[in-house]
């Protein structure tokens, strides 16, 4: 596979600083050479240039950043869409969930695209609905078209996935408007309860056959997915998530599938993480993801 690995250092979607750490701290782990050991070919296309952000001296008076969002969407898009044209795979690097708005309108562009959205959110949040106003609480929103319009309109004007090529896995924490929306639109969610009953093996199968008539997915990896025993890094973990065990035999299932066209591993605070182990995680989850096998 040829793979374009881009970078994406933006903090806007939420309050805590670090979460911009994240590229460098999945580079430093040794995800391209490790990438390249398992046969691929890897190209670095380094960081996508991110404004200093300039806190307001009160907090709560943001305006929760959607200029500089919506900005820096259109750059991911543009990136994203170039390396799409040269027939390479992007694997975008978080930076918060908001960078998904641009990563995921890019791949979606020729041809309809699966979306798996793997998250202890739903990232299904409209300003209305949001009790926060953080935008990485609305990306999955935003690219099946509700909330702020200019993002909704980043990249190209319009919905970006229809709403049937979504699933999303691992929630645990939705808001209450959220779940409103989520119940009305009729998207697949496979909630914690569901992981728990039905496993993650039949969960993926499901998967599948919904995506039977499409080429391929994007996956959209959340680390707050996991349990925060295994990923403490990440900057609203809710307990009770996806296990060590659990977590690569999903990617592990997706690579065999070999539908996966393209990903997000977002979500990473190594300020907040414990000796590197959420990026370690992530590294190993990315490998497996991309064809990394036990046997
Ligand atoms: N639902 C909460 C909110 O809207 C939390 C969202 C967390 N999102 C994330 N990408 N970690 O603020
Ligand atoms: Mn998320
Ligand atoms: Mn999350
Ligand atoms: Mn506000």
């Amino acid at each position: 596979e040829s793979i374009s690995i881009i970078g994406v250092p933006m903090d806007f979607g939420q309050m805590l600083r670090g979460v911009d750490m994240g590229p460098a701290a999945l580079r430093y782990t040794g995800l391209i050479p490790r990438l390249r050991r398992l046969g691929h070919d890897v190209k670095d296309e380094g960081d996508i240039p991110i404004p200093v952000r300039d806190d307001p001296a009160m907090e709560g008076m943001t305006d929760h950043y959607v200029k500089e969002i919506t900005r820096i969407s259109h750059d991911v898009y543009k990136i994203g869409c170039r390396v799409m044209d040269q027939g390479r795979m992007p694997v975008f690097l978080g930076g918060d969930h908001a960078i998904a708005i641009g990563s995921v309108a890019s791949v979606a562009v020729k041809e309809p695209v699966g979306l798996i959205w793997v998250d202890a959110h739903a990232d299904f949040n409209t300003p209305r609905t949001s009790p926060s106003g953080n935008i990485h609480g609305m990306p999955l929103a935003v690219l099946t078209g509700a909330g702020y319009p200019c993002l909704v309109d980043a990249g190209h004007p319009g919905t970006k996935i229809s709403l049937d090529n979504v699933v999303m896995i691992g929630q645990r924490d939705l808001d209450p408007g959220e779940k409103k929306r989520i119940k009305s639109s009729g998207i697949t969610i496979f909630t914690m309860r569901d992981i728990d009953e039905q496993g993650i093996s039949a969960i993926a199968a499901q998967i599948m056959v919904q995506f039977a008539c499409l080429k391929r997915f994007h996956l959209s990896l959340d680390m707050d997915a996991l349990d925060p025993i295994e990923a403490p890094g990440v900057g609203t973990p809710v307990p009770g998530g996806i296990s060590y065990r659990e977590a690569h035999l999903l990617m592990e299932l997706f690579a065999d599938s070999g539908k996966l066209g393209s990903m997000d591993l977002v979500e990473i605070n190594p300020i907040l993480d414990v000796a590197n182990k959420t990026s370690k995680l992530a590294v190993e989850l990315i490998l497996s993801a991309l064809g990394k096998s036990i046997l």
